[in-house]
């Protein structure tokens, strides 16, 4: 925690760009376009030329991530079956009383986590208790509200599908001013109406709600013009790209709107936004793979900071410059020990780690710089974040307010993009797999030939239930648990934390710079 300087100064670009896009057979395959893409304001990070040429900075002619040729599994001692299920059934994170572990060692932290040597653990201390209702709100023993709501996404298509070694859940929380009724008390219905608010600011569309008398809530939700019934938050942005909206939080934070303390915009979260989110190990019942117990890691971020349209643009234009001047093309990481990571953007990510043992412990420097990239870094993302613009909203599920324990990805149709065509079909075709190595044999057995191209019966299913593609074996599931057990024993996430089985042959040890990828037309 105490560290200045990075072994691995460019930790934030991940692995899944030293992928080498021109295969054996001459092939061309495009995982990049999930992350590099034309982006749409407030995200001013416009990176879809990075699909077409190579253009890493000087340190990036060596790919830092090793354990992908040199994978810790095949070292590691062997596990049997029942080792690796007992292992990830053991949760990490409540203990067998139903406490929190984390926060207790938290209490007291051992002198390595203290970053600033106070005798305190000053970042995040985790507070979600996974006990929820029926609309997706987590409460704590008592029975009060955590603030925390969980809610179902589409798994971000490549790396974060569970087929290539993890399962994960997300949260959200607003700050308390966004969850009080217009005295500051709490109320779940204020506080439900502002999420709907943020989804459709989010999302950029209209998000239907239970009918709801606008008259209470001196709010105009659906604005027809008039305070009367809404059953729905309508979306609204200026089309002079200024943020400006008509849009209105209610309660107490439309107080604070109106006095200018909390700002508004289209694409962006309000201040004192949190997420949750763990990663897990994958779990066999019953035949079927499921969300672990246990937690590979705890991943957290908070808005610290609004920035306008304006003052987003100009952030992104000054760090462009900053790295165009710099003389490798390196970016700057910064470093607030127990606070984690600010990503520059106007939120500070923080995580926890397996240690040896599996305990969680906070990731260290070298390991937190990796999340600067796909949090920020990229055009891909709303306000630095994936998943709430990927949020279920299907008439089908309870508004997909609601965890994966309550109810998993089975079932789910596949989404699709705005222009119809499907997502993770368009993934599979570009990328020639179902992961960006192209090393998921399962995958690319099931969905494409020998001609390799797509079976339509198999993308038909996948049409009606992701799981098709999503989910592993059983017998896939435990030799990537086994995979990434392997690294936690070494410790070596620096090198790489993805559940590698077999020396990769598909990526770059060392990327030839400035290289055309042999991409022709970039994938919008
Ligand atoms: C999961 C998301 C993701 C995928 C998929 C991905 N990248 Fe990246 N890439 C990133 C992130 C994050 C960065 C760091 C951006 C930053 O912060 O400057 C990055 C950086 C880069 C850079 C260095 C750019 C610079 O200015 O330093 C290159 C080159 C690159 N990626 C190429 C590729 C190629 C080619 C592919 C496909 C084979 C690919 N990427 C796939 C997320 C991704
Ligand atoms: C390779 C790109 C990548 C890296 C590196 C990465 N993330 Fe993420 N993160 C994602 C994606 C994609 C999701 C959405 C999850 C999904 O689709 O399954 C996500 C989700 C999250 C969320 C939930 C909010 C959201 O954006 O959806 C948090 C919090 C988070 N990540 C924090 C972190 C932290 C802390 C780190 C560093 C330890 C980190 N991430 C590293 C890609 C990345």
């Amino acid at each position: 925690m105490r560290a200045r300087h990075l072994e691995n100064r460019i930790a934030y670009i991940p692995a899944q760009c030293f992928t080498k896009t021109i295969g054996a057979d001459r092939r061309v395959h495009n995982p990049c376009y999930v992350c590099h893409r034309r982006s749409e304001p407030p995200n001013y990070t416009n990176d879809d030329n990075l699909q077409l040429s190579l253009t890493f900075p000087v340190p990036g002619s060596t790919n830092p991530w090793t354990n992908l040729f040199d994978p810790p599994l095949a070292r590691a001692p062997r596990w049997s079956d029942d080792d690796v299920l007992r292992y990830v059934r053991s949760s990490n994170y409540v203990d067998d009383r139903g406490d929190l572990t984390l926060p207790r060692r938290l209490d007291h932290p051992p002198p390595d986590w203290d970053g600033d040597g106070n005798g305190r653990w000053d970042g995040y201390r985790p507070d979600v208790w996974f006990r929820f209702d029926d609309r997706g709100f987590d409460h704590l023993p008592n029975g009060s509200f955590s603030g925390w709501r969980a809610f179902a996404y589409y798994p971000f298509p490549g790396t974060f599908f569970p087929t290539n070694g993890s399962t994960d859940d997300v949260l959200i929380r607003l700050a308390p001013v966004l969850q009080q009724d217009a005295a500051g008390a709490f109320d779940a219905s204020i506080y439900a109406m502002n999420l709907a608010v943020v989804e459709a600011l989010i999302v950029g569309a209209d998000v239907p709600i239970e009918a709801t008398d606008e008259r209470g809530l001196g709010v105009d939700l659906d604005l027809d013009g008039r305070l009367g019934r809404a059953e729905r938050v309508a979306f609204d942005a200026a089309r002079d790209g200024s943020g400006r909206t008509r849009m209105h939080y209610v309660g107490r934070a439309r107080e604070e709107e109106r006095s200018g303390r909390l700002g508004i915009a289209p694409g962006l979260f309000p201040i004192g936004t949190e997420f949750f989110h763990s990663v897990r190990y994958l779990d066999v019942a019953d035949g079927r793979v499921a969300m672990a117990a246990r937690f590979k890691e705890l991943r957290y971020t908070r808005k610290v900071e609004w920035l306008t349209y304006a003052q987003l643009k100009a952030r992104s234009e000054t760090e462009a410059l900053e790295q165009q001047q710099s003389t490798d093309g390196v970016r700057e990481i910064l470093w607030g020990r127990e606070q984690g990571i600010n990503n520059g953007q106007g939120w500070v990510l923080q995580a926890f780690i397996e240690d040896r043992d599996g305990e969680l412990r906070p990731q260290w420097f070298e390991e937190m710089a990796a999340c600067m990239g796909c949090h920020g870094g990229i055009g891909a993302t709303t306000d630095s974040i994936f998943s709430l613009s990927r949020k279920l909203r299907g008439r089908d599920v309870p508004r997909g307010w609601f965890h994966w324990s309550q109810r998993d990805l089975r079932g789910l149709p596949e989404p699709r993009l705005r222009d119809g065509r499907y997502e993770y079909t368009l993934y599979l075709a570009q990328a020639g797999a179902g992961d960006e190595l192209r090393e998921n044999r399962e995958v690319i057995e099931r969905f494409f030939d020998e001609r390799h191209k797509l079976r339509s019966a198999e993308v038909d299913q996948l049409h009606r239930d992701i799981t098709h593609l999503l989910l592993p074996s059983a017998e896939r599931a435990l030799a990537l648990d086994r995979a990434y057990r392997a690294v936690v024993s070494e410790q070596s996430f620096a090198k790489g934390r993805d559940a590698v089985l077999a020396p990769s042959e598909n990526v770059y040890a060392s990327p030839p710079r400035s290289a055309e990828t042999g991409i022709v037309t970039p994938v919008r």
